[in-house]
């Protein structure tokens, strides 16, 4: 890695670290969530959640310090599944899903994962783009699923095997 700091030597910029959240992070998971997701987890569903040892989340703040991007995910007798993935509407487009998703794909290389899945809204083309290019493929829809709009959830599975494409940091 360059010493750069957040510009890249091309003059790009590069996505924040990630860093890992638990129960204290939980208010401001709850607030990324209401503003990402008709359905919100609440903060004590997910100050439960990640007090748990299952559940986890990856994250990242933007310049003034606040949560700005997340990733949770559930890593369970060697089986993976991404719950959400969320990137503040006006930050997205600049890289900062493909790297938080590297990140947790990594740590759960590391946890001993070696299949992890997800559903996503059949509509949903920016996820299951980004999930495309991770090399998640379709293995199941579960017909009307989402009760909201009744739209059907595609199942996408990722067979892991070694490091996540793009990923070589350590999450502090
Ligand atoms: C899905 C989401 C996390 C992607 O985050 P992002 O930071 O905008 O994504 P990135 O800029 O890192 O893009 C990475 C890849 O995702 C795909 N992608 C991102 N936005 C896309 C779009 N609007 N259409 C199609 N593919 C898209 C592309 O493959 C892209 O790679 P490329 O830039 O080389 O083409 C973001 O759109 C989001 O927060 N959506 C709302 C919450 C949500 O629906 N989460 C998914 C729940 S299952």
């Amino acid at each position: 890695m360059s010493g750069c700091g957040r510009t890249r030597c091309d003059g790009t910029e590069r996505p924040p670290a990630v860093v890992r959240l638990g129960p204290g992070d939980a208010a401001e998971l709850a607030g990324l969530e209401r503003v990402c997701f008709s359905h919100p987890w609440s903060e004590e569903q997910l100050a439960y959640g990640l007090g748990t040892s299952a559940l986890h989340a990856l994250g990242m703040r933007g310049a003034d310090g606040a949560l700005a991007a997340y990733c949770s995910f559930y890593c369970v007798a060697g089986e993976g599944e991404i719950v959400n993935i969320a990137v503040l509407p006006g930050l997205r487009g600049r890289g900062w899903g493909r790297a938080l998703l590297a990140a947790v794909l990594q740590s759960a290389t590391e946890m001993g994962i070696d299949r992890m899945f997800l559903e996503v809204r059949r509509s949903n083309e920016a996820a299951i783009g980004l999930y495309t290019a991770f090399g998640f493929v379709r293995t199941g829809i579960r017909p009307r699923y989402y009760p909201d709009t009744n739209e059907d959830a595609l199942v996408m599975t990722l067979a892991m095997s070694g490091p996540a494409p793009g990923s070589s940091h350590e999450i502090p």
